[in-house]
C-alpha cells in the first residue's frame, strides 16, 4: 500500500541525515510508486536558505546518495514538491510561519492536511519542538487528518531523561502519534528475524534453553567516530548502541510469538522480553561487563588514529568506544542461557550478526575426534554486510580415517533475491505514512532498555577512571572482553 497523501516536515533538514538517508529514501519510494502523488516535503532549519537553494541541495543529495538508478521524470516530479522554511525552533513565531506554509502547500497541490513531522535535530530540541507544535495547534488530529511525529535517537541520555522526554511529549501527543525510530528496524535482515522465527516451523521447537547453549550479538564497526566526536563524547558506545540497536536485536531474537502482527502485539512481546532481562547488581557490572577505548592501530594495512586524536574528542577522554556484556533472561524459555553482547568502533571487521550456538551432541561416538572442541551446530544471522543466514554443522572430512570438521550451509540475501540496496529508511517512512507503528519503539520499550543499562552507567560513573585506551584500532576489542567469555569456557565468534 502506498503512503497516504501528506506533508512531511523535516526539522533539521539541512543536516546529514536528511541528505544521506531521508531524501534518497523518499526518492526511492516515489520511484517505486509508494509515495502518494499528493505529497510534499517541507524542510525546516535555522540555515538562511531560499527554497530554491534548499531544493538544489536536495536534488544533489538524491544524485549522490540514491541507491537506485536515477529517473528524470521522478526527479522532476519530486523537485516541484520541495519547500523550505527558515527559523529558530525556540521561536513561537516560526511555527505560525510553518503552519501557514503547510496550509498553502496543501491548498495549492490538493494535498490532504496530514502532517508527518520528522525530528532530525539535536536531541535538546525534541521536547521543545513538540511543545511548540502543540501550542501552534499543529498536533491535534481533526476529522480524518492525522498528525504523526518521528523522533530520532538518542531518546534520552539515561533512564530519567528518557522518562522526562516521554512525559513531555505525551502532554501534547497520544502514544499512537509518536514514532520513536531505531534505524536498525528498517534493515531487511532485522525484519527477517521475525520471519525466520515465526514463518518457519523447524526452528521454533529448538529455540530455547534445551537446545541453545548461548547467543552472541555483535555490532562491530571499522569506522571511528567520524565527524561526530562531540556527540560521541557525551554518549559512548553503551548509550549509542546498546539500549536501542542491540536491545532491538535481542528482543526480536528472544521474544515469544506475538498473538498477531499488529503493532502493539509485537511490541508487547518485545517489551516483555526486555523486562525479563536480569538486572545487573554492582558486582555483576564488574564481572559481566567490559569496556574499552581504541588507541591508534591499523585497518586494512593503513594506520588509523586513536580515539583521543579524533576531532572533537578530549585528549584525556574516558569515553568508551567498545562495550561487551553478559546478560541472562529470567523466563522459562531462556533461563541459564547466557546472551553475550558487544559493540565497538574501529574493530577488526565490520559485522553485525546474531550467532546462536547450539548445545553439543550428548555423546561422543566417533573415536579420535576432539568433539569437545568441535562447535558443530551454530546458526548465524548476518545482518550486515553480506546479509544472510548460515547454518554450521559437523561433517565427515573425506579420507580413510574418521575425522569431523565443521561445514556451512549458506543463504545469501543479495545472491538469492538480486535486490537493489536501499537506505534502510524507506520502510520506516512508508510505515509512518500508513500509520503502522510495529517497527517503532513504544515508550515502555525505551524505558525498559534504559532501566537495564542504568545500573551499569551508575557503577561506571562511581568507579575511578579506567586505564584507557586499552585496545588497538583494528583489533577485536580489549582483552577483558575475551576474558568475559573465557571465564565461561567460551570464545567470541570472530567470523568463524
Ligand atoms: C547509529 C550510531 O545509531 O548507528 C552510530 O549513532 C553507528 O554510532 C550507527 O555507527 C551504526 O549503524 P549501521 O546502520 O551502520 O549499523
Amino acid at each position: 500500500r502506498a503512503g497516504d497523501s501528506c506533508v512531511m516536515i523535516i526539522f533539521g533538514a539541512t543536516g546529514d541525515l536528511t541528505k544521506r538517508k531521508l531524501i534518497p529514501a523518499l526518492y526511492n519510494l516515489a520511484k517505486a510508486k509508494l509515495l502518494s502523488r499528493k505529497f510534499a516535503l517541507v524542510g525546516a532549519a535555522f540555515d538562511p536558505f531560499t527554497a530554491e537553494a534548499f531544493r538544489d541541495q536536495m536534488l544533489d543529495a538524491i544524485k549522490t546518495y540514491a541507491t537506485d538508478e536515477l529517473d528524470a521524470e521522478v526527479l522532476a516530479w519530486f523537485e516541484k514538491r520541495i519547500f523550505y522554511v527558515q527559523g529558530d525552533f525556540r521561536d513561537p513565531e516560526f511555527y505560525w510561519r510553518l503552519k501557514e506554509l503547510c496550509t498553502e502547500v496543501c491548498g495549492k497541490n490538493a494535498i490532504d492536511e496530514n502532517y508527518f513531522y520528522y525530528l532530525a535535530t539535536a536531541p535538546i530540541f525534541f521536547g521543545e519542538i513538540v511543545r511548540q507544535l502543540g501550542h501552534a495547534g499543529m498536533t491535534a488530529e481533526e476529522c480524518d487528518n492525522w498528525r504523526r511525529v518521528i523522533i530520532e535517537k538518542p531518546f534520552g541520555h539515561d533512564l530519567e531523561s528518557a522518562k522526562e522526554l516521554n512525559n513531555d511529549i505525551k502532554k501534547v501527543l497520544r502514544e499512537r502519534q509518536i514514532y520513536r525510530i531505531d534505524h536498525y528496524l528498517g534493515k531487511e535482515t532485522v525484519q527477517n528475524i521475525m520471519v525466520f522465527r515465526f514463518a518457519n516451523s523447524i526452528f521454533e521447537p529448538i529455540w530455547n534453553r534445551r537446545y541453545i547453549d548461548h547467543v552472541q550479538i555483535t555490532a562491530a564497526e571499522t569506522v571511528g567516530v567520524e565527524r561526530r566526536g562531540g556527540y560521541y563524547e557525551t554518549a559512548g558506545a553503551m548509550r549509542d548502541m546498546v539500549p536501542n540497536h542491540l536491545f532491538q536485536l535481542l528482543s526480536l531474537t528472544t521474544m515469544e510469538p506475538p498473538v498477531s502482527f499488529e503493532a502493539d502485539a509485537v511490541r508487547d512481546e518485545q517489551t516483555k522480553a526486555l523486562r525479563s532481562l536480569q538486572m545487573l547488581s554492582p558486582e555483576d557490572v564488574l564481572s559481566k561487563t567490559a569496556r574499552g577505548q581504541y588507541c591508534e592501530g591499523q585497518l586494512e594495512g593503513e594506520p588509523v588514529p586513536g580515539y583521543r586524536e579524533e576531532p572533537g574528542v578530549a585528549r584525556d577522554s574516558r569515553t568508551e568506544t567498545f562495550v561487551a556484556m553478559k546478560l541472562m533472561i529470567d523466563n522459562w524459555r531462556w533461563a541459564d542461557v547466557p546472551f553475550y553482547l558487544r559493540t565497538g568502533k574501529r574493530m577488526a571487521a565490520r559485522t553485525t550478526e546474531i550467532s546462536i550456538q547450539f548445545r553439543r551432541a550428548p555423546l561422543v561416538l566417533f573415536r579420535n575426534t576432539d568433539i569437545e572442541n568441535l562447535q558443530t551446530n551454530r546458526l548465524v544471522l548476518r545482518l550486515q554486510p553480506n546479509e544472510g543466514i548460515s547454518l554450521q554443522f559437523g561433517a565427515k572430512v573425506p579420507g580413510p580415517v574418521m575425522q569431523l570438521g565443521p561445514v556451512k550451509m549458506d543463504f545469501d540475501y543479495a545472491d538469492y533475491f538480486h535486490c537493489t540496496p536501499n537506505t534502510g529508511y524507506e520502510r520506516l517512512l512508508l510505515d509512518c505514512m500508513t500509520g503502522d507503528a510495529t517497527l517503532f519503539q513504544r515508550a515502555d520499550m525505551v524505558e525498559a532498555g534504559w532501566n537495564l543499562i542504568q545500573p551499569v552507567l551508575d557503577v561506571w560513573k562511581a568507579l575511578p577512571p579506567r586505564q584507557f585506551p586499552n585496545y588497538a584500532a583494528g583489533s577485536w576489542g580489549p582483552r577483558e572482553a575475551d576474558e568475559l567469555l573465557e571465564r565461561d569456557g567460551r570464545q567470541w565468534n570472530n567470523g568463524g
